[in-house]
């Protein structure tokens, strides 16, 4: 197995050398991951050589459209969909805020929809609001002990009236990585769609997505080394039968159906960024040649077994404490490296003030997984801290922080 090359990785994030960030180490990941160059890059040139209205025949106008599209082709080949199903909006709460505008017009009355407690909000509200319209939306809770949804307790919910299920592929503050693939051939048994948020597992090496099956899947490109964006995969005969929610001269338009929003043209032509980062990887590590699903299943394991090896010391020291209750899994391998807990006697925003003066930067409160945090018992308000990290984080800085925990503890 080849491992991590964390020279070459760190020298493309222009973080790792930036004066002001001088020990500092970043442990938020979860709610935002540093740029690589090639992001920066891209959106630097796009504002000096192309910031014009796009799609036009002259120059910097058609150079402009065509960056975009280019951008939209090499991220679909990257997730394994067509270009046609991927649709960058401003944010992934906007973009299930539209989904859920189209649903409310085309459900029937009886219809249900399945959302979890153990999703962000982004992932929930937007689909419980549809209870105001008259649709019965039933709750798949977690295990208020470990935090985990049980399958079983899904298929108790489903039933012929069942027409979306949407849950999570990682819980931003349990870190399990939910099996996606069994849960959605599950759903689609019952005759209902998947949509599912991949906001917390795509900064982990973004996935095969048909391979998972699911018909909606939401991810935000600011958590994964880009621009502010969210990215949403709409599998192309849902997008066919949901009701337009763009102008209505473009109904005919798949692109521009579920995007009413004008697009942010530079951040979308950065998303090269990411997939110049991307690519850089697999060649580095001598994946490059390989057709595209095989080099990002295989920079996806190089992520995956760095950050495993990385996760179970720290992991090792907050379940062995007394005082810490880690929320979710100990076990590295069963979970992403986002790691919420609290600690008896301490409350988590002193305690993330505390590792914050010794130039660590961790997360603390209820993460918009309010639902979540408040079936946990824990306090919405104080929350969890939260230290959350990437295939970027070297072992030094995971080492600093379990010595900064141990001395505040
Ligand atoms: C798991 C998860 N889902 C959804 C969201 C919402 O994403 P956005 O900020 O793009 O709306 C977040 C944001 O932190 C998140 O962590």
């Amino acid at each position: 197995m080849i491992s991590l090359d964390l020279d070459f990785i760190r020298a493309q994030f222009p973080a790792f050398r930036e004066p002001s960030l001088e020990g500092f180490a970043h442990f938020e990941n979860a709610g935002g991951s540093y740029a690589c160059g090639q992001t920066i890059e891209w959106l630097e040139r796009y504002y000096r050589q192309t910031k014009v209205q796009p799609y036009y025949a002259f120059a910097p106008s058609k150079l402009a459209g065509e960056q975009m599209d280019t951008a939209k082709e090499r991220m679909a080949a990257w997730l394994n969909v067509g270009t046609d199903e991927l649709h960058f909006g401003p944010s992934t709460s906007q973009n299930t805020f539209v989904v859920a505008q189209a649903l409310r017009t085309y459900l029937a009355p009886g219809d249900e929809v399945i959302v979890t407690n153990q999703d962000h909000e982004a992932n929930i509200g937007a689909w419980s609001r549809l209870a105001d319209d008259g649709f019965v939306v039933r709750e798949w809770k977690v295990d208020p002990e470990t935090a985990e949804l049980d399958p079983r307790d899904l298929e108790a919910l489903l039933n012929p009236r069942t027409r979306v299920v949407a849950f999570t592929h990682c819980s931003n503050v349990v870190g399990s990585i939910n099996p996606v693939r069994e849960l959605t051939d599950l759903v689609h048994r019952a005759g209902a769609w998947v949509f599912v948020d991949g906001v917390a597992f795509c900064p982990h090496g973004m996935p095969d997505v048909e391979a998972l099956g699911a018909d909606l899947y939401l991810f935000s490109l600011y958590k994964v080394y880009g621009p502010h964006l969210g990215a949403m995969f709409l599998r192309r005969d849902l997008n066919a039968r949901l009701p337009n929610q763009g102008h209505f001269f473009n109904a005919d338009h798949p692109a521009k159906r579920f995007t009413p929003a004008g697009p942010d043209h530079a951040q979308i032509a950065a998303v090269n960024g990411v997939m110049d980062y991307m690519e850089a990887v697999a060649d580095r590590h001598g994946f490059g040649d390989r057709p595209v699903p095989a080099q990002a299943a295989a920079v996806r394991d190089l992520f995956r077994s760095h950050e495993t090896t990385l996760l179970q010391p720290l992991l090792d020291y907050l379940s062995d404490h007394p005082k810490v209750r880690l929320i979710g899994k100990d076990h590295a391998a069963d979970r992403a490296p986002t790691v919420a807990f609290t600690v008896d006697g301490h409350r988590s925003t002193d305690l993330a003030s505390r590792l914050a003066d010794l130039k660590l930067g961790v997360g603390v409160g209820n993460f918009y997984a309010y639902r979540l945090v408040k079936a946990l018992g824990i306090d919405t308000d104080d929350g969890a801290v939260r230290a959350s990290f990437l295939h970027y984080t070297s072992e030094a800085e995971v080492g600093r922080l379990i010595e900064a925990l141990d001395s505040s503890l």
